[in-house]
């Protein structure tokens, strides 16, 4: 089929709300009913497939673009561009988002204890975060829709990924972030791109409640992941993590918890993936939080998810240092209907993770470590069996928070904190900078000495 047969065969994306199915504007982020979040579906899907074509055919294509000139195919986010709402393609602002690797993890399956575990690396995106894959979609949306301003609320990677796509777009971008609760590198992104960023004496959910309001009284387009075209965007890490395994299912996948978009985000892409025949069953999707940070879990396990318990949240994982997460309800439904598990970590188990995730070569934020230290719960409770295969969603890069790493190996991460007996046990992980005389002499001394 050629591409402008593809386009005119694309099915017409529409909102809709996930409390009463009412359908909403294409700029609208809540219901007018009920107030619940919206999300996006394709109705021409169910006769004919997305763009007229069948899985098989999707996926020779979608492996065709990548050896592709054109830009937007090159981008792993739009060469997926048929399970996407439809947007032009001068619209679309694209950094080359996605396209990210899968990393085997042979040391840290053998620390959780399972034989075959493996890392979607998210944090190789442009801006270091999977915010990119979502964020490509909603800022071209807003450029096509005519907004000049875009803004969010954010933990530091939203605003760093909104930033940059708003200046390559040619949008204004203004950030809200909580004084001094991000790292220094997330706020540096910011003020590099180009956004008006501002510090509010309060934590993201504070910045948040602001946002709402600013974006009711200003023409401002809010890009955080209540924007339903993120969410779709975020869908190609879970098709591309497909391809990557040959369209074979693994048994779990394991994502961080924070304002629960990105769950929903993977949720939604493996029910599309089975709806449309590209995969014949649901890996299981489990969701982790900080013990400091989990609303979730504690939703879950007090009330059944009947509603949700907000926390006042804090965590060194500064990412998910969320309270009041947006989409619960959503991520909540995923974790149903795929079987997966809730489950919380602690700052040192956090801690530790991350330094086995970097002693592969491969190193990640502190808030995507936790999927590898919920892992080691989930196998000790018997719900990950050893010979399953798991993926672990690694969200940010290492470089996000050099300061949380380099505290780590200096061994002064929870000195004065709660935390510091029990962080005995990193001692062994730790590997502080030695400070030697220039001379030929002492390294070789040191090299000796490292050799017994
Ligand atoms: N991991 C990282 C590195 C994040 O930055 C975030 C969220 C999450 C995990 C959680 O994802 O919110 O979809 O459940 N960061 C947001 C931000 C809130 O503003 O950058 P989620």
């Amino acid at each position: 089929m050629t591409e402008s047969a593809i386009q005119s065969e694309k099915s017409v994306a529409q909102l809709r709300c996930i409390g009463c199915g009412t359908v909403a504007l294409a700029d609208r982020f809540r219901c007018e009913h009920c107030r619940d979040l919206l999300e996006i579906i394709y109705p021409g899907w169910e006769e004919r497939g997305p763009a007229g074509l069948d899985a098989a055919s999707l996926k020779q294509l979608w492996l065709d673009r990548r050896v592709s000139a054109n830009l937007v195919d090159q981008s792993g986010v739009w060469r997926f561009r048929e399970i996407l709402p439809e947007i032009s393609q001068q619209q679309i602002i694209t950094i080359r988002e996605g396209n990210t690797p899968l990393y085997s993890l042979p040391h840290c399956a053998k620390s959780a204890g399972v034989q075959n575990l493996f890392a979607k690396h998210q944090g190789m995106n442009p801006t270091g975060s999977f915010k990119d894959t979502g964020m490509t979609v909603a800022a071209s949306f807003a450029r096509q829709a005519g907004y000049k301003w875009v803004a969010c609320a954010s933990t530091g990677n939203t605003s760093a990924s909104m930033a940059a796509y708003a200046a390559r777009g040619g949008l204004h971008s203004l950030v809200l972030i909580p004084d001094g609760k991000i790292s220094w590198s997330k706020l540096s992104q910011s003020l590099d791109y180009g956004a008006i960023t501002c510090q509010l004496k309060t934590d993201f959910d504070g910045c948040v409640r602001v946002l709402n309001e600013v974006v009711e009284r200003m023409p401002v387009y809010l890009l955080n992941s209540v924007n339903p075209y993120r969410v779709e965007g975020q869908k190609t890490a879970a098709f591309e993590l497909l391809e990557q395994l040959a369209w074979e299912p693994p048994d779990h996948i394991i994502v961080p918890g924070g304002n629960l978009a990105n769950s929903s985000a993977i949720g939604k892409a493996l029910r599309e993936m089975k709806q449309l025949g590209f995969i014949s069953r649901l890996p299981k999707i489990s969701v982790i939080q900080a013990e400091g940070a989990n609303p979730l879990v504690r939703t879950i396990r007090e009330n059944g998810g009947e509603k949700l318990i907000p926390v006042q949240a804090d965590t060194m994982a500064t990412a998910i240092r969320i309270g009041n997460p947006a989409s619960w309800k959503k991520a909540l439904r995923v974790i149903r209907e795929t079987g997966g598990a809730v489950e919380q970590v602690s700052e040192v188990e956090i801690a530790m993770a991350k330094a086995e995730i970097g002693a592969e070569g491969i190193g990640c934020e502190p808030a995507s470590a936790v999927t590898l230290a919920g892992l080691k719960k989930l196998v000790k409770q018997g719900f990950v069996k050893p010979g399953e295969m798991v993926v672990l969603v690694l969200t940010g890069h290492a470089l996000k928070d050099a300061d949380f790493t380099l505290k780590f190996h200096r061994g002064d991460l929870f000195t004065g904190t709660p935390h510091e007996a029990e962080s005995a046990v990193l001692k062994p992980l730790q590997r502080s900078p030695l400070v030697l005389e220039p001379s030929v002499d002492a390294v070789v001394e040191l090299l000796r000495s490292a050799e017994n």
